[in-house]
């Protein structure tokens, strides 16, 4: 046992220990504890709303693990739910550590140094980290928001939400560019949503088809940072601009895929499934009190 908490950490990441990760006596193989500290560092990345691939090419480096270091206080057994912590501890001059720890309910199981290094990519040479990173890396360990919400016009926000669109309903759903850039843009409200180093994340739009009565629609989340509240963030951000400017309903079209996420947030469905694009879609609608 040591005296780590878990309530040190801002973040955590929870996984169940499998089978497969298990001996004859069912204690999780000591190298699944780093495998789980790496699955763990993907979300980590997530909750700072930095799409890794993205944003690593855009600061020309990459991080490599220099020295791992894993410390067993107590041993994992399978079908153990188990909350993997993370804590960016200091920034060098090209190094980044990490500590974290794993924990059965309170029980601290087991403790780890990770010391990443920003190099070149191309060459593995050693890279200063970027001043960019090293302030959103301070800023979410300080508990700092890690998105930037805007709403506004078309002329202000159309760049950032063409791009997060274009990704996420032309190149990966296959919408036809025609069917997706339509002239409704001009006169709607939109959300867009940044990150700490400016890359637009999430998006989508409030049209008025008639008064009284708000029309959300283009809603989309990067996919790689999907599953960490900015559907949530962006749609709330316009339910929000809905009920300022007087709408006393919203409707959507949403896709049959999405109809479990606008049902979390107090849509109902209304009416019969229809294609749109050639994707299932129902209508549902929310009142706003
Ligand atoms: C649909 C979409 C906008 C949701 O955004 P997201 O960032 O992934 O969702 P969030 O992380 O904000 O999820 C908020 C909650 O809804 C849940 N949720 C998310 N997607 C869900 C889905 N498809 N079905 C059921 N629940 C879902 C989450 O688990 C979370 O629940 P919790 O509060 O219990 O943790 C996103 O998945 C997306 O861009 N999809 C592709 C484009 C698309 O289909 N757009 C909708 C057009 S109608």
């Amino acid at each position: 046992m040591t005296n780590t908490s878990r309530q040190q950490f801002r973040f955590s990441h929870r996984l169940r220990v499998r089978w497969a990760e298990v001996d004859m006596q069912k204690i999780v193989f000591n190298a699944h504890y780093l495998m789980y500290f790496d699955t763990a560092m993907a979300d980590y990345w997530r909750a700072l709303a930095l799409p890794y691939e993205a944003t690593f090419a855009a600061l020309q480096g990459d991080l490599y693990v220099k020295k791992a270091s894993v410390e067993f206080h107590a041993s994992a057994r399978v079908d153990d739910q188990l909350d993997v912590t993370l804590q960016c501890t200091r920034i060098g001059s090209s190094s980044i550590v990490f500590t974290g720890s794993i924990f059965r309910g309170e029980e601290h199981l087991v403790s780890c140094e990770l010391i990443y290094v920003f190099a070149d990519p191309a060459t593995q040479s050693s890279r200063p980290v970027p001043a960019s990173l090293r302030d959103v890396l301070l800023g979410y360990e300080a508990g700092q928001e890690m998105q930037d919400i805007a709403l506004g016009d078309w002329p202000t926000l159309a760049e950032g939400a063409r791009w997060v669109r274009h990704e996420v309903f032309v190149q990966e759903q296959r919408i036809p560019i025609a069917m997706e850039q339509d002239e409704a843009d001009a006169d709607a409200v939109h959300v867009l949503i940044r990150n700490r180093l400016g890359l637009p994340v999430a998006t989508g739009r409030l049209l008025q088809p008639t008064p009284g009565m708000g029309q959300i629609g283009r809603l989309a989340v990067n996919r790689v940072l999907r599953g960490s509240n900015l559907g949530r963030a962006a749609l709330q951000a316009l339910l929000a601009a809905a009920a300022q400017r007087g709408d006393r309903e919203v409707m959507l079209h949403a896709q049959s895929s999405a109809q479990g996420f606008y049902a979390a947030q107090g849509f109902v469905p209304r009416g019969k499934p229809f294609a749109e694009a050639g994707i299932p879609h129902i209508e549902m609608v929310r009142a706003l009190t």
